[in-house]
């Protein structure tokens, strides 16, 4: 089975109102374990690169990889360049095949933000590639920085409906990643942090309200960060802290039915892989086959993401619709 374009899954998900699951692959246990995972739960996939697992990998392995996987399943896959930082590192992967692209310029001011993703939409759409951008400001690691978790400013760093708008009319995007309360890593905030849903249902409205329809929006650092497994990865001599909490759930579910189509999780997938690999060398420090801790690894990745298609973004039995 070829790649699925990414416009095709994203249609099937607004009509379906579940949201296709972006999993970062770095290595191929990653990969294997998203692939299983979501072959059995019957769930369409994005497969997301970011130029940091190009740097790793090396691009031509992970071509490899995603072709072997393409070649031996039969769900529908596309593959993604997660937070494209530059023009020349989206037509790479637009020239190599990817199904879309991301451009994040979304640290630059408003126009230069604009200017910069037009030029990738520009040659996106001769190559039959779609475009996500970003509006709004990702405020991470705010525990390592020391500020307390949600008490930044919504006005300052939050997507404003308004010039979503203006944003998606006059850059010609596919789609939109936006900042209603999420952000990335492990260390998201100190307290319990919800999504700002009623902020979310404005920025759909608006975009529907301009003719843009059934807009699709993108929830990046959309990792939970479950208490369990960071008990897990510290009762095996990890040292990560324990007060740091992710996007709930329960929110990233309400987001799911409220127009989040595409969900971007990274982190909980690290997370789970490192909790059963610290489970093997803790409890038998002579093991050094590394088929004896990877082999747990992928399957805790699996289960992960079983979770994450089922319960958290209803994508599962999705596949063939
Ligand atoms: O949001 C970023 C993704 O988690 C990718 O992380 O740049 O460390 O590969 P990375
Ligand atoms: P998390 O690492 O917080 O899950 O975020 C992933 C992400 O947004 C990838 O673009
Ligand atoms: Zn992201």
């Amino acid at each position: 089975m070829p790649l699925t374009h990414t416009r095709d899954l994203f249609a099937k998900a607004l009509k379906g109102k579940y949201a296709i699951g972006a999993f970062n692959v770095n290595n191929m246990e990653l990969l294997q374990a998203i692939i299983e995972a979501c072959e059995e739960e019957k769930a369409p996939v994005i497969l997301q690169i970011s130029k940091g697992a190009r740097q790793y990998a090396n691009p031509v392995y992970l071509k490899k990889l995603i072709e072997a996987a393409v070649s031996l399943s039969n769900i529908p896959i596309a593959v993604h360049l997660d937070h494209g930082d530059s023009f020349e590192l989206c037509k790479e992967c637009i020239d190599e095949g990817f199904t879309s692209v991301m451009i994040d310029a979304s640290h630059e001011p408003f126009d230069k933000n604009l200017e910069i993703t037009r030029k990738v939409v520009e040659y996106a759409h001769k190559h039959n590639c779609s475009v996500e951008s970003e509006l709004g400001h990702l405020v991470g690691a705010q525990f390592d920085e020391g500020e307390e978790g949600g008490n930044y400013s919504h006005d300052g760093h939050y997507t404003h409906p308004e010039e979503a708008v203006k944003f998606v009319q006059q850059s010609g995007c596919d789609s939109l990643a936006i900042a209603i309360g999420n952000s990335h890593g492990a260390y998201k905030f100190k307290g319990e942090q919800h999504l700002d849903i009623d902020r979310l249902k404005s920025i759909k409205k608006v975009l529907m309200d301009a003719g843009l329809g059934d807009y699709p929006l993108v929830l990046h650092g959309a990792s939970s960060v479950p208490k369990d497994i960071i008990l897990e990865i510290n009762k095996h001599g990890g040292k990560m802290g324990e007060d740091t909490a992710g996007v709930p759930e329960a929110d990233i579910e309400i987001a799911r039915r409220t127009g989040c189509t595409k969900v971007n999780i990274d982190t909980d997938l690290r997370l789970a892989m490192t909790a059963a690999i610290r489970k093997v060398f803790s409890e038998n420090p002579k093991e050094f086959d590394p088929r004896k801790y990877l082999g747990p690894a992928r399957k805790g990745v699996k289960e992960l993401v079983r979770h994450k298609v089922r319960n958290v973004l209803c994508s599962s039995g999705h596949a063939f619709d």
